[in-house]
C-alpha cells in the first residue's frame, strides 16, 4: 500500500456560533471564535490517497487529476468565501476544522476512482490540526 499526498492552502472566514444556543452559551463555548462578524485562516489541506501501484502507470492516483479534483470541489468553493454563509456543502454546520474536514471527506469520496481516500488532514494554525479517515 502506498499513500500518496496533495497539499492545497485556501484562506476562508467562519464564525464559531450554534443558533440553537444562547448568545451567553455561544460567548462561553466558543469566546473570541463566536466574533459576530467573524474573522479568517489560511488553511492547509492534505488530502490523501491509499492504493498500490498501477503497473501501466506507475501511479496510485495521477496527481494533476487529484489536484483537479480537490480544486474543483473543494478549493474552489472555499477560497476566500465565509463557510457560514458562501458555501452550498456547509450551510446549517458549525464550521470548525472538525467539521470542515469531514465536509471535504464527504466531498471527495465518491469523487476519487483510482486508489481510496484515506484521510484529510486540515491545519487551522501552525500547531492546530484536526484528521479525519472516515467511518
Ligand atoms: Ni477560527
Amino acid at each position: 500500500m502506498i499513500y500518496v499526498t496533495r497539499r492545497e492552502v485556501f484562506s476562508s472566514a467562519h464564525r464559531l456560533y450554534n443558533p440553537e444556543l444562547s448568545d451567553e452559551e455561544n460567548e462561553e463555548i466558543f469566546d473570541k471564535c463566536n466574533n459576530y462578524h467573524g474573522h479568517g485562516h489560511n488553511y492547509v489541506l492534505e488530502v490523501v490517497v491509499a492504493g498500490e501501484v498501477n503497473p501501466k502507470t506507475g501511479y496510485v492516483i495521477d496527481l494533476k487529476k487529484l489536484k483537479k479534483i480537490i480544486h474543483e470541489h473543494v478549493v474552489v468553493k472555499l477560497d476566500h468565501k465565509h463557510l457560514n454563509y458562501d458555501v452550498d456543502f456547509m450551510k446549517g454546520i458549525i464550521p470548525t476544522a472538525e467539521n470542515i474536514a469531514v465536509a471535504i471527506w464527504n466531498q471527495l469520496l465518491d469523487r476519487i476512482n483510482e486508489g481510496e481516500l484515506y484521510s484529510i488532514k486540515l491545519y487551522e494554525t501552525e500547531n492546530n490540526y484536526v484528521e479525519y479517515k472516515g467511518g
